[in-house]
């Protein structure tokens, strides 16, 4: 194994290493599984993507790795969030919200609603110095311009004084990612974090995620529709159906040779890879209802490789290959391309 397939694989110290997590919702017409045993590992400094369906349960596992689920209706029935040796699962409230706070940070697609509107940029990263650092107000503002710079926003200086809503959609996004950089976090997890801006604008905040990343060694979750980003910027993809994750490995192995018959279907409904900004078209058939999961394997309704035994064995994520591993009876043939 290279030094690059150790890294993707997540091998070494994990900076987070989530086991069998599950969530469930109370809802009106019963109780939706909304994760269903989702296990990954993040190095420090390793990008994990993370790709599905909408409603596979993506934001779900990024909101119970953060201590944020809408709870109630949402509650963790099982599993461990280890970050930095720590189950985060078993803290108190206030000692978890410590933790997020500083060593953990999320970045939203909707950086409007994210922010205050009624202070000032400048006021809401000053805040976050004087709160956990103690900072002056006036060395916790020169901090909030040092930051501002640092992401990129021109004639910071002037601006820091002014209100999200009076900055671009890109400009707010940057905004954003300066204050989960603020306290100097180890994880970032950014849900969706370029969906809501155009193309070009899209592809400068992703680099400026992907430079800090790399420069502060952080770890990043980076949940996304877009192949073309993932393609540039992570080490390894998980990808989710239903509230599990089907098929993980290190991302060029991923594109090149996918070893799940979903990972296919999502890379064959998108002609150019390399084409930023593209969104995955829709599988065949819907996704099940997260309270009615099909029995066996749950893509089974829509796989075009489905066999007798998808309809009642649930498949086990078998290991397919260094830092791989595939949630299909027939991983083998859809590797090789038999099937
Ligand atoms: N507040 C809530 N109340 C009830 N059910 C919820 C709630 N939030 C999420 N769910 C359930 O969890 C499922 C997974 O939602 P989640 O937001 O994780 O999907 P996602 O993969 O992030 O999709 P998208 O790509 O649309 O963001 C939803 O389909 C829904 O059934
Ligand atoms: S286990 Fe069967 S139904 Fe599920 S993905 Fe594999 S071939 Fe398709
Ligand atoms: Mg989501």
């Amino acid at each position: 194994m290279t030094n690059e397939d150790a890294r993707s694989a997540g091998a070494g110290t994990a900076l987070l290493d989530v086991r069998d997590l599950r969530v469930e919702f109370r809802t009106r017409d019963g109780v939706a599984k909304a994760v269903n045993g989702v296990s990954y590992r993040v190095a420090p400094g390793q990008t994990l993507a993370v790709l599905g369906e909408s409603g596979s349960g993506k934001s779900v596992t990024a909101q119970a790795v953060m201590g944020i689920l809408d709870s109630p209706p949402g509650r963790v029935t099982g599993g461990e969030v280890v970050f930095q040796g720590r189950d985060l699962l078993t803290l108190r409230k206030d000692e978890r919200r410590r933790v997020r706070g500083a060593k953990m940070a999320m970045i939203f697609q909707d950086a409007l609603s994210a922010l205050n509107p009624v202070l000032s940029v400048g006021a809401q990263l000053g805040e976050m110095f004087q709160v956990h650092e103690g900072m002056s107000r006036k060395d916790a503002r020169g901090r909030a311009v040092e930051l501002m710079e640092r992401v990129g926003i021109p004639a910071a200086r002037e601006r820091v004084g002014d209100y999200p809503h009076q900055f671009s959609g890109g400009m707010r996004q940057r905004i954003m990612i300066a204050m989960a950089l603020a306290l100097g976090p180890d994880l970032i997890i950014a849900d969706e974090p370029t969906t809501a801006l155009d193309v070009t604008v899209q592809a400068q905040v992703m680099d400026l995620l992907a430079e800090l990343q790399r420069e502060l060694t952080m770890g990043l979750i980076l949940i996304t529709h877009d192949l073309g980003v993932v393609a540039d910027v992570a080490d390894t993809i998980a990808v989710m159906y239903a509230g599990r994750i089907v098929e993980t490995a290190p991302v060029h192995q991923l594109y090149r040779a996918p070893a799940h018959p979903y990972t296919r279907g999502l890379l064959d409904s998108v002609p150019r890879l390399d084409q930023k900004g593209r969104r995955l078209y829709a599988i065949k058939g819907m996704p099940p209802s997260l309270t009615a999961i099909p029995p066996g394997c749950p893509f089974h309704p829509r796989c075009p490789l489905a066999q007798d035994i998808c309809r009642t064995d649930p498949p086990p994520l078998y290991e397919a290959g260094p830092g791989r591993a595939s949630a299909c009876h027939f991983w083998k043939e859809t590797l090789h391309g038999a099937r």
